[in-house]
């Protein structure tokens, strides 16, 4: 018997691999024959990179006792292993190129016919787009090579091997290898073949690799058409009536490409041997004034961070779900995504050339890792790994070099600074001058066409796009962008209404892309979805995998709705006097023809009138006064606000007509405050203080009922589950609220009973509620009075000692023995707190309990309704003066706050609900600032009141 060790020197080899083809476009031929070579293959999983022999390669082989795996797909999904979540930490020791002995490696097998159509002539190449990490391929025996670079391509010729029949194709995927250091992304590490495995025909005479050179000038309103081609044939775009050579330039009258309006033209490249269909799109990006411009003008990117993820499949996306993503990205005005931090799926990439999305396309590239170290022998700056960075960087741009959406070309992220990454940037700025070079890690600018940063706080965004925060010469003379900013993790962000205002001030700022896209939580039968540490893992990060706007199941979190009312691309703005609504066109390209806008006349809440408004189609940046119609006569008297929508006037291709794209509100009468003439008296007997409505306990002067409802643990509240917000970053140590709270004993306030006072026609009880070994509290005066049929709580809080922190919420919180519809009137229909209610819309709103629950990947404070005049649940009306945040849920803060997944919460039989005057902010802590001062919930004397009665 013939036994091999195989060599595994190629796993810890710097060089990018060999035997692979040079890189080239990515496209489907129209008529040229491929296979694809997904689905099911044999698998077989070893501890080490050397474990078994390369025996199974050869034909012949019998894989039988073998599991099977989905490809594409992680074997670490589908019951082989686990996955490990690290954000920066290396999950290995970090002794470069050198990877563990435990090198988890998985020996995939397929044998495959070809199709009996197959041409008999001609190559054929096999194509994997993304295989993590290191691959080594074999065809019917034949070693082809071996790869590296997880999330890009790799070609290999076939044709001389294939057979007509069981072809064997064997794949050697490792875990771990030199690569990884050049992938230390923050998220999963996920080993397979991931992304799919073609067989492409290549008939003599076709396309290899071509260049779409298409640019538009402005001025002439011209588009200019070129196709480099490695092999000669010739270029038709029948709607423009172009059909030149290759190579040869063609001028003509145009539509450009903007995202705004994504106008591509079907063309057609013609070689010899096969037509490949070209999507043309005419722009022209430069950096011209100290601004990126496209087709002439100045763009805001109103961008999203976008991470590939599936909660049941990982980064093997289909394409339905790639559509997905842009459907919801434009659904919610979003108009730019930076791939972070990778090439994606290339199909996304169409769908962004389709819809209308800039691209700041990403290489697979982050070092993160060896910032524990200093950056001491970062690959990206040692010579010996430059081959495989420029290898990377080709691997991308020649792939995606087509797309018009993508303006931008990253040199990937979070790497440090070094010469491999100066010599990425040279490589790039030659091989395609038509497009910009990014990258965040260099904040000199050294190699970058723009100065970008993550994080920044908003004083310092400020100051830079007042050019006022200095930096070398060359950085003074860029824009600046936030390649990240706003970490969505958890509830928030907050402040991004404030982010935009800047961007919208400052000519310089020109926009950002929120962290991020998606959570990244993993379906699990415990856990609901796991995050880090919920598989064993050593060391990992948490839930900081976890930071997306929308939730692993793609459904909105509020994050998202607050963005998409922030950046909309209209401004709606009413004028209190009344008579007018202000319209903007925030666009940087189109009109507002295609745009219908409608107005609605409320009255507390309920639209009483409505119909539509004709706004001229303004030009980008334009204004205009629309007068609002007479309000209606003889209306109901009470509070009234204007509501004005803009709606999309037909079907497009990413929604459908009416689709709500911005709206703005004015309230033009205010609300009467809510009135209650004390007129019944407080009565005391059998332990128990009756005051209209309501029963009292004699001795504590708790409130046990109103009307036939009861109700219990009625008291201050201060404490909400903190957010990964209010935890903050760990780098942050100084401005972590939520841990100085805990710190200071605000999750276990005592309540000390002062005095139950029967005077007059008022009931009032003094308290002193403070934490345990302190001397800080807030003095509580519980004050009632009713007028027979209604109850008037007024709160009043006066705070003792020095409170050097703000407080999380403020407000009375108590139990209901039963509740499920509530209605509102007030901010709604979802959660806001006071840094993230620009899209609370006041209105009458309803929901049960349960839907008022915003399911975040780990459970804490959520579900406020902002601005509640009143509410009605659980058989009360409360109406407050003023107005008030409401939340209710079937378990305690205290539950909510210990809880680590959702699957941990379990409803009980009281429905807990909190009536605030106030709430903290949100910001984003979880990584960048806090909240805003103006949105803290200082420790000051307040007082506040609810009128409850028992609900008509
Ligand atoms: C950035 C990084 C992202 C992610 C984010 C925090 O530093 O580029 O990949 O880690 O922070 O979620």
């Amino acid at each position: 018997m013939s036994f091999r060790t195989p060599s595994v020197d190629y796993v810890e080899d710097v060089s990018p691999g060999s035997g692979a083809l040079p890189p080239r476009a990515w496209y489907a031929s129209s008529d040229a024959k491929s296979v694809s070579l997904n689905g099911s293959w044999r698998f077989r999983l070893s501890a080490t990179a050397d474990a078994e022999d390369d025996t199974f390669a050869e034909p012949g082989f019998d894989a039988g006792d073998w599991a099977e795996v989905t490809v594409p797909g992680h074997w670490v999904l589908q019951g082989h292993g686990s996955p490990v979540y690290t954000n920066h930490l290396y999950p290995f020791p970090v002794d470069p190129p050198h990877v563990p002995t435990e090198n988890p490696t998985g020996d995939h097998l397929r044998v495959f016919d070809l199709p009996a159509d197959w041409p008999a002539d001609g190559g054929a190449v096999l194509r994997f787009d993304g295989v993590e990490s290191c691959a080594r391929v074999w065809l019917n025996g034949t070693d082809l090579g071996e790869f590296k670079g997880s999330r890009l391509p790799h070609e290999f010729a076939v044709g001389h091997l294939l057979k007509p029949s069981g072809n064997v194709l064997a794949v050697r995927v490792h875990q771990w290898s030199a690569g990884s250091y050049l992938e230390d992304q923050d998220q999963w590490w996920l080993p397979g073949i991931f992304r799919d495995v073609t067989l492409l025909h290549r008939p003599a005479g076709s396309a290899l690799d071509f260049f779409v050179h298409a640019s538009y000038d402005h001025v002439t309103g011209e588009g200019t058409l070129r196709v480099d081609s490695d092999v000669d044939g010739r270029v038709s775009v029948p709607e423009l009536d172009i059909d030149v050579a290759t190579g040869e330039s063609v001028t003509v009258a145009v539509e450009p490409w903007t995202a705004e309006t994504p106008r591509l033209y079907d063309g057609v490249l013609m070689t010899e041997g096969e037509r490949v269909p070209l999507r043309v799109g005419f722009r022209t990006v430069v950096l011209e004034d100290g601004l990126i411009k496209v087709n002439g003008k100045a763009v805001l990117f109103k961008g999203v961070n976008r991470h590939e993820w599936h909660p049941v499949t990982g980064r093997a996306l289909d394409l339905e779900t790639m559509r997905e993503d842009v459907l919801l990205m434009k659904r919610h005005n979003i108009n730019a995504v930076r791939t972070s931090h990778y090439p994606p799926h290339p199909a996304f990439l169409d769908l962004c050339d389709e819809y209308g999305l800039w691209v700041i396309d990403e290489c697979d590239l982050e070092t993160h890792g060896f910032t524990e170290q200093d950056w001491r022998d970062n690959p990206v700056d040692d010579d010996r790994w430059t081959p495989a960075l420029l290898d990377r960087a080709a691997r991308m741009v020649e792939r995606d070099k087509n797309h018009p959406s993508i303006v931008f070309w990253s040199l990937g992220n979070e790497a440090g600074t070094g010469r491999g990454l100066t010599a990425m940037a040279e490589w790039i700025h030659d091989r395609d001058p038509s497009r910009l070079v990014h990258y965040e890690g260099d904040w000199n600018c050294r190699d970058t066409d723009v100065y970008s940063r993550m994080y920044a706080f908003h004083d310092e965004v400020e100051k830079i796009g007042q050019g006022l925060d200095g930096g070398t010469h060359k950085r003074r003379e860029l824009p600046f962008i936030q390649c990240e900013y706003a970490h969505a993790m958890g509830n928030g962000p907050g402040g991004l209404a404030d982010y935009q205002e800047l961007f919208e001030k400052y000519e310089r700022l020109q926009g950002g892309f929120i962290w991020e896209w998606i959570d990244h939580g993993i379906q699990h039968p415990e856990f609901g979805y796991a995050y880090g540490g919920d598989f064993g893992e050593e060391l990992h990060d948490g839930n900081f995998v976890c930071d997306g706007l929308v939730f692993p199941d793609r459904r909105p979190s509020p994050g998202l709705v607050e963005y998409k009312k922030v950046i909309e691309p209209v401004r709606i703005e009413g004028d209190p006097a009344g008579g007018t609504v202000r319209i903007t066109n925030k666009q940087d390209f189109a009109d507002l023809s295609a745009l219908d806008f409608a107005w609605a006349y409320q009255v507390d809440g309920e639209t009483v009138e409505s119909g539509s408004l004709s706004v001229p189609p303004l030009a980008p940046g334009e204004s205009a006064d629309v007068k609002l119609p007479a309000p209606p006569a003889n209306g109901p008297g009470g509070e009234a606000q204007w509501t004005v929508r803009a709606l999309a006037a037909a079907d497009t291709a990413w929604a459908p007509k009416g689709h709500v794209v911005a709206w703005g509100q004015v309230t033009v009468a205010e609300r009467p405050v809510p009135c209650v003439t004390a007129s019944a008296a407080p009565a005391c007997g059998d332990g128990r203080i009756t005051l209209g409505p309501a029963v009292f306990d004699a001795r504590t002067g708790a409130l046990r009922g109103v009307g036939g409802v009861e109700v219990s643990g009625l008291r201050l509240d201060v404490w909400r589950a903190t957010t990964d917000n209010d935890d903050g970053a760990e780098w942050q140590s100084d401005t972590r609220y939520g841990v100085l709270w805990r710190t200071l004993g605000l999750h276990r306030m005592r309540h000390r009973l002062d005095g139950v006072e029967l005077d007059g026609d008022a009931l009032t009880v003094r308290t002193r509620v403070a934490p345990a070994a302190r001397e800080v509290g807030l003095a509580t005066v519980y004050r009632w009075v009713s007028d027979g049929d209604r109850l008037k709580l007024t709160v009043s809080v006066t705070p003792e000692g020095d409170w050097t922190v703000p407080l999380p919420r403020l407000g009375v919180r108590l139990g209901l023995p039963a509740a499920d519809e509530v209605r509102w009137y007030g901010g709604g229909p979802g959660e806001a707190y006071p840094d993230t209610r620009t899209a609370s819309m006041v209105g009458r709103w309803q929901s049960t309990v349960d839907e008022l629950q915003t399911p975040y990947v780990r459970p804490q404070e959520n579900g406020a309704r902002s601005d509640v005049r009143w509410v009605e649940i659980g058989g009360l009306r409360i109406e407050g003066d003023p107005a008030f945040w409401f939340t209710a849920r079937r378990w305690t803060t205290e539950q909510l706050d210990a809880a680590r997944h959702r699957t941990d919460l379990t409803p009980g039989d009281t429905v807990w609900v909190n009536l605030d005057h106030g709430q903290h902010g949100i910001g984003s802590q979880s990584c960048g600032p806090g909240p805003l001062p103006r949105y803290f919930l200082r420790a000051e004397p307040a007082e506040f009141s609810f009128v409850i009665s028992t609900a008509g």
